[in-house]
This record gives C-alpha cells, sequence and structure tokens, in this order.
C-alpha cells in the first residue's frame, strides 16, 4: 500500500470522486474490511444493487427505508456506505456527529438528477396549496423543500396518511406517483422524472421471454413505467420483491429491477431461477452505472483513509431532516 495519510489522501480525491491509488492485488479484501470495521468501530451498509462482493462484505443490506432506518440507530462511529450519493446524503443528515464515507462520491443517481433544487421550487410555487411528498431519491435540496419523504415501500402509506382533500405534488419519479395515483386513487400532480434503470424495460422481449418460461412470474419494482407494471405478477421495492420470492411457491420469476438483487434472491432460494428482465437497448444488461461504480477496493481505500466523507451544509441538513423524520415516523406507526 502506497504510503500515504489520511489527509493527503483527503487532498488526492480531486475531481476524481474517489481515492485512485493501486491497491496490492495480493490483498484479502474481505478480511482488510473486516478488520477494518473493528479498528474503526465501522459499519458497512450496502444497497441491494451493489455488487455481490460488496453484499458479502456488508454489515446490513437493504432497501432504502431499511437502510435509513439502520443508519438512524447505529452505534457506529463510521458509516460506510455501499449505495449512492443520496442514501449516503441521508444517512448523514441523520448522523450529522458520525463520519458517513462513500466508496465514489460520484455514484448518483439519474432520477434524483432529474429534479434540479431551482426548477423544482419554482414548480412547487405554482402549486401553492399543495404538500409536497418527495420519493427518497432526491437530493437534500429537494428534501428540504419537501414536507414528507417516502420510499417505495411506504409510499402508499406515507400518501393515505394525508387527509383525502389534501392535494399533493408527488416527486421527483413519474412511474411511481402514476402508480400512487392509481393505487390510492388520489390525483396528484406529478414531477416528469424518472430512474434509466427502470425505463429501458422492454415489454416485447418480457413477452417473448414469458413464452419461454410459462410458469415464470414477472416481478417489477414501481420505478418501471406502467406498461411493465401492468402485466406484473407482483410489484414492490426490493425488499418487497425479495420477499415475495421467499414466501410464493413459484419457482421462476422475471425480475424487473435493477440486477444486483439477484444475487440476494438466489442466496435465499437457491432451488429457484431468477432471470433479470430484458432491457430494450443492445446490451443485455440492467445494472444501475451509478450503483456499479462503487467497487470492493474503492469500499477498502475509503476505510482505510476515511475518505471520500460526506460533508453538508448545517442549514440544509437541518431542513433536510424534518421531512425524513416524518417518514419514519410514519413508518414506525405502519409497522413498516
Ligand atoms: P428501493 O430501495 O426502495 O427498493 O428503491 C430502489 C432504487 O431505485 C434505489 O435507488
Ligand atoms: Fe437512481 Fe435508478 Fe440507479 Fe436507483 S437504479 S440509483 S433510481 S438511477
Amino acid at each position: 500500500m502506497a504510503d500515504i495519510n489520511i489527509e493527503f489522501a483527503r487532498q488526492k480525491i480531486g475531481q476524481k470522486g474517489f481515492l485512485d491509488i493501486p491497491v496490492d492485488a495480493r490483498l484479502d479484501l474481505f478480511r482488510e474490511i473486516e478488520a477494518l470495521k473493528q479498528k474503526k468501530n465501522a459499519i458497512v451498509l450496502a444497497h441491494y444493487y451493489q455488487e455481490a462482493d460488496i453484499q458479502d462484505v456488508a454489515d446490513y443490506i437493504g432497501d432504502s427505508l431499511g437502510l435509513a432506518q439502520e443508519a438512524e440507530k447505529t452505534q457506529a462511529d463510521i458509516i460506510v456506505f455501499a449505495g449512492v450519493h443520496f442514501m449516503a446524503e441521508t444517512a448523514k443528515i441523520l448522523n450529522p456527529g458520525k463520519k458517513v464515507l462513500l466508496p465514489d462520491l460520484k455514484a448518483g443517481c439519474s432520477l434524483a438528477d432529474s429534479a434540479p433544487a431551482d426548477l423544482f421550487r419554482a414548480f412547487k410555487e405554482k402549486h401553492p396549496d399543495h404538500v409536497v411528498i418527495s420519493y427518497i431519491n432526491c437530493s437534500a435540496e429537494i428534501k428540504a423543500l419537501s414536507d414528507i419523504i417516502c420510499t417505495s415501500s411506504n409510499a402508499e402509506k406515507i400518501v393515505e396518511s394525508l387527509p383525502p382533500e389534501q392535494k399533493i405534488i408527488f416527486a421527483p419519479d413519474k412511474n411511481l406517483g402514476a402508480y400512487l395515483v392509481r393505487k390510492t386513487g388520489r390525483d396528484m400532480v406529478l414531477w416528469n422524472g424518472a430512474c434509466m434503470v427502470h425505463e429501458i424495460f422492454s415489454l416485447e422481449k418480457i413477452t417473448k421471454l414469458k413464452i419461454r418460461h410459462p410458469k415464470a412470474k414477472l416481478i417489477a419494482h414501481p420505478e418501471c413505467e406502467e406498461p411493465i407494471l401492468r402485466v406484473a405478477d407482483f410489484i414492490g421495492s426490493t425488499t418487497g420483491l425479495l420477499k415475495y420470492t421467499q414466501r410464493d411457491s413459484s419457482r421462476e420469476y422475471i425480475v424487473a429491477t435493477e440486477a444486483g438483487i439477484l444475487h440476494q434472491m438466489q442466496i435465499a432460494c437457491p432451488d429457484k431461477t431468477f432471470i433479470p428482465a430484458p432491457p430494450d437497448n443492445h446490451c443485455a444488461c440492467n445494472d444501475c452505472p451509478h450503483m456499479k461504480l462503487n467497487t470492493l477496493e474503492k469500499l477498502y481505500l475509503c476505510m482505510e483513509y476515511e475518505t471520500p466523507e460526506l460533508v453538508m451544509d448545517e442549514a440544509l441538513r437541518e431542513a433536510a431532516r424534518k421531512p425524513i423524520l416524518r417518514m419514519l415516523d410514519i413508518s414506525a406507526k405502519a409497522g413498516l
């Protein structure tokens, strides 16, 4: 390992977003990461969309709600967030006194990027009598402009927590928003954002796949577009999809979400078959390019040198915290 200290490492991040130094190929990174967790009282939280190696070293793997709940209650001094920027930011918002590390600061989110704060502020001003529910996949600035945050596993409960006559803006995911309109019967004003991964599934290719696998069930994340959701046998958050495949009696599933979730599905049900839903592009992959910026090497380096670190403006953090706490409170009362 190069002989550098934490301060030098911090300066070296520069524009890259991660610490770009060579890692000795002979190192057993699984063992090194375990040792760093002990030495630094660090916890590794990983989203299901992370690569399999990262999931295998994580202390907790979950969906966006589970990760936020875990971040809220951890006693660790350092939270290492193997996910994307808005997730690590949420952990920091909930834990101002803890060091929150993200292996690659450039691990962003196309959905979060689809809602720039200045445009959203103007949009909100056009609907002054509306309550703003924002999906957690958004920046801290959008959270600060929101009344309540939601995730895919509690969105329905959050919408239903508001009185029926209450007017609602839902941002930034128009697909999840439209799904909630259909589910709850509420007429919400939707921001026009979407996730680049969940928008590319091909109904035509899924239909052909179903002909070849007639017993396979189609399970889909609510960020998918309506034509996919209309033919899905089950719709849920990543945790919801994983749990469904464990309790359901089918043997085969076509999975319409980011392919990283298949790792836990296969671990939980090794005898079942999980087929990634085919995307409408010429490569056969539905990986999230942002999530997959994190690697085991970057995870190891960020723990060793405690950088890149999430730092936030305190006033912004405090403003973004309120709607997240409201979400956590409603979720806890709903038993989620
Ligand atoms: P959940 O974690 O709520 O399933 O959402 C998936 C996602 O797109 C995260 O970026
Ligand atoms: Fe964002 Fe979509 Fe990637 Fe999730 S899968 S981080 S919503 S781009």
